[in-house]
């Protein structure tokens, strides 16, 4: 499964976003989420981490997505081969992940946005690769025509982040949301996740972006997204160092305290709902793909 998470303008939120869905995705023995940040303006993960990339990330994905793929198959015909583990159906994407502090595998970009643009580009003439697991994507910044946006057209779900309070993110919003409703015609969902202060309805906003559902509302949480990118902020609100007080007390691993964490799990949730119940478009991943 793909899920996509991109933004149209500014710096809303994707790669943060991002990693706490990966982070929150539903677990099972047969799903080892990885978190592939696919930004042509290049990757931050590492940063956060302070990760050594050597020879895994995007770049090493890019490569491999050139070699052609194994046979797809299904849970049921790898147990029925002898394959104990299915998970290894998504071995090649995790075999290009490292392992962030907590335990989500990641494949981070490099920094370096010509590196990064042209590992998307080569990306997304093959992107095959990222459905032998369960990939949440970070697109970054979305314009249409680019290598980024051909990745869009490959996902199962794909998520806007966007700040429709702001008039110049509104504006975007309407101008793209034409394209990206287009995108339902190729069988991807697609649902808005709103970040900022916004003081429109969810119907309204979904009036201006040709329809497509509000998702989510991403709230501002700068303890969360301190948390999501490796360090620890200790909460400063009263209502929010009551919650992270009475939620560890009961469970000291239970995160849901976290506003950003508990919206990611919802989206999570949702996005994993969607598997399996996709909209028909049986020809979808065979398309040619029109990069930039
Ligand atoms: N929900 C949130 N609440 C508060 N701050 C946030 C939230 N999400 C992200 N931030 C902060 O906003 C800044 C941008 O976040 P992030 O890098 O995830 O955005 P982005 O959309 O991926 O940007 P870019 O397009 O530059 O990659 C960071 O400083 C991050 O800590
Ligand atoms: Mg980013």
């Amino acid at each position: 499964m793909i899920v996509a998470v991109c933004s149209l303008s500014g710096a809303p939120g994707v790669t943060t976003l991002a990693t706490a869905i990966a982070a929150c995705w539903p677990s099972s023995p047969l799903t080892v989420p990885v978190l592939v940040e696919a930004d042509v303006s290049g990757g931050d993960v590492a940063s956060w981490y302070g990760i050594d990339l050597n020879d895994k990330g995007l770049v090493s994905l890019a490569v491999a997505s050139r070699t052609p793929s194994p046979v797809q198959a299904s849970a049921e015909v790898w147990a029925e081969a002898g394959v104990e583990n299915a998970s290894s159906a998504g071995a090649r994407l995790v075999n290009h992940a490292v392992e962030l502090p907590g335990g989500l595998r990641a494949v981070p970009a490099p920094a370096d946005p010509l590196e990064s643009g042209r590992a998307v580009s080569m990306l997304s003439h093959s992107p095959g690769i990222l459905s032998s697991g369960t990939a949440i994507v970070d697109v970054g910044r979305t314009v249409p025509g680019s290598a980024g946006s051909a990745l869009l057209r490959h996902a199962d779900v794909v998520v806007v982040l966007t700040s429709p309070g702001d008039v110049g993110q509104a504006n975007r919003l309407k101008a793209c949301a034409p394209i990206l409703a287009s995108l339902r015609e190729d069988g991807v969902r697609v649902g808005l996740a709103i970040s900022g202060a916004c003081g429109h309805g969810d119907n309204e906003v979904s009036q201006i972006a040709a329809g497509l559902p509000v998702w989510a509302r991403v709230p501002h949480d700068p303890t969360g997204a301190a948390l999501t990118q490796g360090r620890h902020h200790p909460p400063h609100r009263w209502r929010d160092r009551v919650a992270a007080w009475w939620s560890q007390r009961n469970d000291p691993d239970d995160l849901e305290w976290v506003p950003l964490i508990r919206t990611a799990k919802g989206l999570a949730e949702l996005c994993d709902d969607f598997s399996g119940i996709g909209l028909e478009a049986p020809s979808r991943h065979t398309m040619a793909v029109s990069a930039a």
